[in-house]
Formats: structure tokens, C-alpha cells, sequence
């Protein structure tokens, strides 16, 4: 295994070239007008896996965008390990802030990646870091150190919700049968200090809509004497949380699992500068639920928050106006336990109850998923360990992560697998963001630690 640091080294300007290729297709799965480049990125996908060695890859065609599906049998008796990426990107969106087009990538040194990182939209979520996958591929097919089998599903609806890979996998539990998942998509502490994510919060996704009058009114014959649609939506939304930061929603916390003092010392042992936190968002101060740290805050502990508003005249100028309507798209970030359907009951019933009379309510969920948590004393957890701590030197640090990837819980029903999350990205690489990047150390690190997470896992299942 000595020689996949070699490979990498040979091979690093063509690994880089690669990806940049495959991130100027603007795979935005959001929004329909990028379909055609969507389809396209399938394809491109396929054609590298087929490169870089994969027997059988194929096309599975869903009722929505394409999953591909990458095989590669050398011997039924031994493991075979899962590996799950996504090749949909957030939109870009807002533009006007990208410091350079996000679908021509370049490579551009900052504080954090004197290296350089690869800034463009998907470079880290999930494009860079699921294409590692396909060149660590790569190398223990040339260099005949693959020591398992494996199968690869990249999806394409990662982003909007993972539907159509939901029907597949009820579909398909045969074809995708395996003995650990592997992923690619999350995070870790640092480039000096690596992690492991044990946990996602799971999802519940809605969007409200508030009517007032049945058209738009001059704001002074009208105003003071109908409701104001958007009036009444943020004083709503200002319900919903108390002056403890509690969500408000009765019910809501009755299935979340309050961690022991044991586990939340453990977890206060990971390393987190605040000073730096603030400074890198530059904010004054910071916010949350009272009796929880920033770390407890964004990992274990659900959230409510509006991800958009909008109603009434936001062009240029003033418009004297009282809008008909008011909405916005509100997300729960959930603990596992908690169920996403349940919470999003829960939170229909009760925004429907707080409205006054002079408005009528709409609540319209869009999609969600359960949480996760995943053991430690795992064969794959074990064997992610091992693969950090050879190429980084340090062991890796079990972290719970806020972010979510729905369809991971539903593997675990489905597929009766475990999932290892073996994350390179950082929190600084802006994803969802403008101005999105992977920092090449980390692109390459992670081409290097995967082949041994095969070895290591192959070694202990024995
Ligand atoms: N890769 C992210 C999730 C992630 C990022 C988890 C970093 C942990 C650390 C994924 O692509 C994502 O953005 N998921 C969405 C949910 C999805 C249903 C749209 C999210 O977390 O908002
Ligand atoms: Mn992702
Ligand atoms: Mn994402």
C-alpha cells in the first residue's frame, strides 16, 4: 500500500484535471433547466468508473434523475463495500458573489489551503469528495491491491431529496446488498486533526404560505384595518421559538434523546476555538439554545429555522402596499429518534393553530429524512480509524455532524448496513455557498486514505 503515496504523487495534475472536467457541468439538480447537463454528468460519471476499471457500470434509469451503478465482483466470499456519492450540485445562486464563475473551476491558495483549493460549485459537495472514491478505485485496480469487492450508487437527486434513490433502493435490496457503506460527504475537525461523522441530523422541510385579503391593498385605505399577511407571518415565526431559544412546538422535543454527562464531555473533548468561530463568520457574539454549547448546538440538539421569506414589493423603490400573501420555507434539523413526518405533523398542526382569524394558513411539506447515529466499536468504524491515523498521522476524532443525509438512515433499514462517513471537506469550504472549494491537500488525502480503508476493513472482517 506504500505506493498508492507514489500513484498519487505521479498522478496528481491528471486526478486534478479530471475533476475540474467533471465540475464544469453544471449538474444543478433544483432547477429544471439544467436537466439536460444532469443527464449529461451521469454519463460522465459512468465513463469514469468504466476508466478507471469498474467491470460492469450501468444507467439505472428513475422516475427522476439517472443513479449509476458501478460493479465490481472479484470473489462472492469476500466483502463488498458500498460506496455512496452524489453528483447534483446546490444552484449557484446568488452569482454576483462568486469570486470567479462556479462552473469554471480554478484553483485559487487560501489561509486555510495554502495548497490550493479547486474553487467551484460541487467541487466538496459532493463532486471532489465522491470522485476520490473513483481514482482510489483506480489505483488498487492498477496496482491489483483491490482486496474485496465493490459496488458504487451515484445519484443525482441528492440535493433535492433523494426520491427517486428512496424507490430504488426498496427496489433493488439484492443488487445492493453489501457489507459496509461507504461516504464521502461530510466533514472533518481540520487538515492536521481528521474525523470520522458518527451522526446526521435527520430532516423536515416545509414551506408556508399566509393569505390576508384577497388581493393586494393600498397600505394607507387598508392598512390598520385588514391583517398584513407578512406582519402576521414573522410574528408567527417569532412564536416559534421561546426566550431560551426552545422550539415552541408542543411535542417537539417528547422523542429527542438528551445524551448523558458522560457523552457530552466526550464530545466537549473535540477541539473548537470560539474566538476563531466568531472571526471566521465575523460575528460578534454567537446564538442558540440556552444549556448548550456551540458544538451541542449544531449537532445534537434540533433546530427550527427559515431559509427564506418573501411577499409584498421588494423591488426598487417604495410601493405602498399590504401583500395578499406572505411565505417562507422553514427547515427542522432533527436528532435521531426524532421522526420527520411525525415533527412535520406536529408543526402543521400547531402553525395552523397560532394563525388569527383574519389570515388562512398553508403549510406544504417538501421533503425530509431521519436522523443518524452509528457506533464506534464497528468493523468499518475501525477500519476508517486505522486508514486516518496512517496518513495523518493521528487518530480520528468521532464527531456528530449538523448536516443531513436523509438516505443514509434508509440504508440502514433497508440494507441492514452500517454507513461510514470518511468526510474531507472542512466547514470553511463554503458548500451551499458561493465561492465553494476542496482544498487539493484534501482531495488528495483522501484518494491516499480510502485504498486502506478497504485493506483495513477486508483485515478485520476476516
Ligand atoms: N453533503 C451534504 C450534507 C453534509 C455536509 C453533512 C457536511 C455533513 C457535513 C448534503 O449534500 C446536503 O447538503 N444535505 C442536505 C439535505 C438534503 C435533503 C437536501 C442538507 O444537509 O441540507
Ligand atoms: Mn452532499
Ligand atoms: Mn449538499
Amino acid at each position: 500500500m506504500d505506493n498508492i503515496k507514489n500513484y498519487v504523487q505521479q498522478n496528481k495534475e491528471r486526478f486534478i484535471n479530471e475533476l475540474i472536467e467533471l465540475l464544469k457541468i453544471p449538474s444543478v439538480s433544483a432547477d429544471s433547466a439544467y436537466a439536460h447537463d444532469v443527464i449529461a454528468t451521469a454519463d460522465a460519471v459512468k465513463a469514469s468508473l468504466e476508466k478507471a476499471g469498474c467491470k460492469h457500470v450501468e444507467i439505472c434509469e428513475t422516475p427522476g434523475y439517472p443513479i449509476v451503478f458501478g460493479e465490481h465482483i472479484i470473489d462472492k466470499n469476500l466483502p463488498t463495500v458500498l460506496v455512496y456519492g452524489h453528483y447534483d450540485v446546490q444552484p449557484p445562486d446568488p452569482m454576483k458573489l462568486w469570486t470567479s464563475p462556479p462552473f469554471e473551476p480554478v484553483i485559487k491558495v487560501t489561509e486555510i489551503h495554502p495548497e490550493g483549493a479547486i474553487f467551484a460549485r460541487g467541487s466538496c459537495d459532493d463532486k471532489g469528495q465522491m470522485y476520490m472514491h473513483v481514482k482510489a478505485f483506480e489505483y488498487m485496480i492498477q496496482s491489483n491491491s483491490l482486496p474485496c469487492n465493490v459496488k458504487f450508487m451515484i445519484e443525482g437527486e441528492e440535493e433535492v431529496g433523494s426520491k427517486s434513490l428512496g424507490w430504488f433502493v426498496e427496489k433493488n435490496q439484492e443488487k445492493l446488498s453489501c457489507d459496509v457503506i461507504l461516504i464521502s460527504d461530510t466533514g472533518m475537525i481540520s487538515n492536521q486533526q481528521p474525523s470520522i461523522t458518527t451522526g446526521l441530523r435527520g430532516l423536515s422541510y416545509v414551506e408556508v404560505e399566509v393569505t390576508g385579503p384577497n388581493r393586494d391593498l393600498h397600505s394607507g385605505l387598508y392598512g390598520g384595518a385588514v391583517a398584513n399577511p407578512i406582519n402576521v407571518l414573522t410574528k408567527m415565526i417569532a412564536s416559534l421559538h421561546d426566550e431560551n431559544n426552545h422550539i415552541t412546538i408542543p411535542g417537539f422535543y417528547d422523542k429527542v434523546e438528551e445524551l448523558t454527562a458522560a457523552e457530552r464531555a466526550e464530545m466537549a473533548k473535540a477541539p473548537f476555538n470560539l474566538d476563531n468561530y466568531k472571526k471566521a463568520l465575523d460575528i460578534e457574539d454567537i446564538y442558540g439554545e440556552t444549556g448548550y454549547v456551540t458544538n451541542e448546538r449544531n449537532s445534537i440538539r434540533p433546530t427550527l429555522d427559515v431559509n427564506g421569506i418573501w411577499g409584498g414589493y421588494t423591488g426598487e423603490g417604495a410601493k405602498t402596499v399590504i401583500a395578499s400573501k406572505a411565505y417562507a420555507k422553514i427547515s427542522m434539523r432533527l436528532v435521531p429518534n426524532q421522526d420527520w413526518e411525525e415533527v412535520t405533523e406536529l408543526f402543521a398542526k400547531h402553525f395552523e393553530s397560532i394563525a388569527p382569524k383574519s389570515v388562512k394558513v398553508k403549510v406544504s411539506p417538501h421533503h425530509g429524512g431521519q436522523g443518524y447515529v452509528t457506533p464506534i466499536d464497528s468493523i468499518g468504524y475501525k477500519a476508517a480509524n486505522k486508514a486516518y491515523t496512517e496518513t495523518f498521522g493521528v487518530p480520528a476524532i468521532p464527531v456528530r455532524s449538523g448536516g443531513s443525509i436523509p438516505i443514509v438512515a434508509l440504508f440502514e433499514k433497508e440494507l441492514k448496513s452500517k454507513t461510514i462517513l470518511m468526510g474531507f471537506g472542512l466547514d470553511s469550504d463554503a458548500i451551499h455557498s458561493p465561492n465553494e472549494h476542496f482544498g487539493v491537500f484534501n482531495y488528495l488525502k483522501g484518494i491516499e486514505t480510502i485504498p486502506l480503508f478497504y485493506k483495513y476493513f477486508v483485515e478485520l472482517s476476516k
